[in-house]
């Protein structure tokens, strides 16, 4: 079972594989030009998966190595990103590398920022094994790290020559990661497919349990909408800031918890969930719409609340966000159900009551 898509960049053009125990040897070795390889994985994947990729990518003759990294969000810093170039320059690798990702979204864009500086940029494969770097950080090019005074902060565009996107390796997924895989997919349906909503709805249940075949739809879907607007948009000059729905609300939640205290999918249902608030107290959406956005996070195990954290301290968060344009928060709101917008023209005091509506008391 195997479905296959492809991010439509002119000479760019990269494919995704999107299925269940993928033969990693013959599909990845039209995208392996190169005879070295570095795998960069952390201390939690490792165990799981890098003997296997090791021992394909052998069996194709190329030259190995791996790079662990210690596993968490925390470690998405300069001092790891070095970590990867030391491993480079010591192996000896040289500018006809390959750099191959294996892990979560933090070991996606760490990995992918090295592609793109190690000696000027890199050879770069994404194989994904949480769910939401399957539908989201693995696709459309975005890498980097952290900074301590702001998250994502530093990085480069460089997409991979193929995302290798294998439905088994989430079986040793945490249930926690997996729902937050789930609020990605949620939020593709939000902003551009009422009728994938719809579908969800009917296969939310399967998806929490870990079904192989439902799961692998879903990233489908998700990745198809994904390479849609990368298409369209790859810098983020317009339609891609969609894909921020509910971030500015979530960033501001992760920030103020501490990176890694709340996962990021958690903050972002949260930050869905005042999105769909303000939306209804601006007359876009109805009341029962913002309960429908609500119940569908909550089948998926995620919060549709945050801790109480002060507002000033929530507005302040928010202010520090990428998206803020000259001074002033720019939102995605949603029209309808499936249909986004972004936008600064709203009420700060009824943004202001749609946090306060989903604090814990
Ligand atoms: P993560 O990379 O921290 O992975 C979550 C946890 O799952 C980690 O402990 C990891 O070691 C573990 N893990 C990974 N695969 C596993 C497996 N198959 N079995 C068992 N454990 C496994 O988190 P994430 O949610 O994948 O990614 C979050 C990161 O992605 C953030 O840093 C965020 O900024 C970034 N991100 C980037 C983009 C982008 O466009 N580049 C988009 C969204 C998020
Ligand atoms: N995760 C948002 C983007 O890739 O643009």
């Amino acid at each position: 079972m195997m479905q296959t898509l492809y991010v439509e960049l002119g000479e760019r053009r990269y494919p995704i594989y999107i299925g269940s125990q993928l033969d990693i040897a013959t599909l990845l070795s039209p995208y392996l030009p190169n005879k070295q390889v570095m795998i960069v994985t952390n201390d939690t994947v490792a165990p799981l998966y890098a003997k296997t990729y090791e021992d394909a990518l052998q069996h194709l003759g190329k030259t190995t190595a791996t790079c662990i990294l210690p596993d968490g969000e925390r470690y998405k810093n300069i001092e790891c990103l070095n970590l990867i170039f030391d491993a480079l320059l010591r192996e000896g690798f040289n500018r006809d590398c390959t750099v191959l990702a294996l892990g979560g979204g933090v070991i996606g864009d760490m990995a992918g920022f090295a592609a793109a500086s190690f000696q000027r940029g890199v050879d770069f494969i994404q194989v994904p094994t949480t769910l939401l770097s399957q539908v989201d950080s693995s696709v459309g090019g975005k890498t980097g790290i952290n900074h301590p005074l702001g998250k994502n902060m530093i990085g480069a565009f460089k997409q991979p020559n193929i995302v290798f996107a294998d439905m088994a390796q989430l079986k040793t997924l945490p249930l926690r990661e997996l729902s937050a895989g789930l609020a990605e997919i949620i939020k593709y349906a939000l902003l551009g497919d009422i009728d994938f909503l719809i579908w969800l709805e009917s296969n939310i249940d399967e998806l929490v349990a870990g079904d192989e075949e439902k799961l692998a739809e879903a990233v489908y879907r998700s990745c198809a909408h994904k390479a849609r607007i990368v298409a369209n948009d790859e810098k983020e000059h317009g339609e891609r800031a969609l894909l921020n729905l509910g971030h500015t609300f979530g960033h501001a939640i992760e920030s103020y918890l501490g990176y890694g205290t709340w996962l990021h999918g958690e903050a972002i249902a949260v930050g869905m969930v005042m999105a769909a608030d303000l939306s209804c107290q601006m007359g876009l959406i109805s009341a029962e719409d913002v309960e429908r956005v609500k119940h569908i996070f909550q089948r998926a195990k995620l919060p549709i609340r945050c801790p109480n954290i002060p507002i000033d301290d929530f507005l302040n968060y928010m202010s520090h966000d990428k998206k803020v344009l000259n001074g002033s928060i720019r939102l995605i709101l949603l029209k309808s159900i499936g249909e986004a917008f972004i936008t600064n023209r709203f009420d700060i005091n009824m943004m202001k009551q749609a946090i306060l509506n989903h604090l814990e008391q």
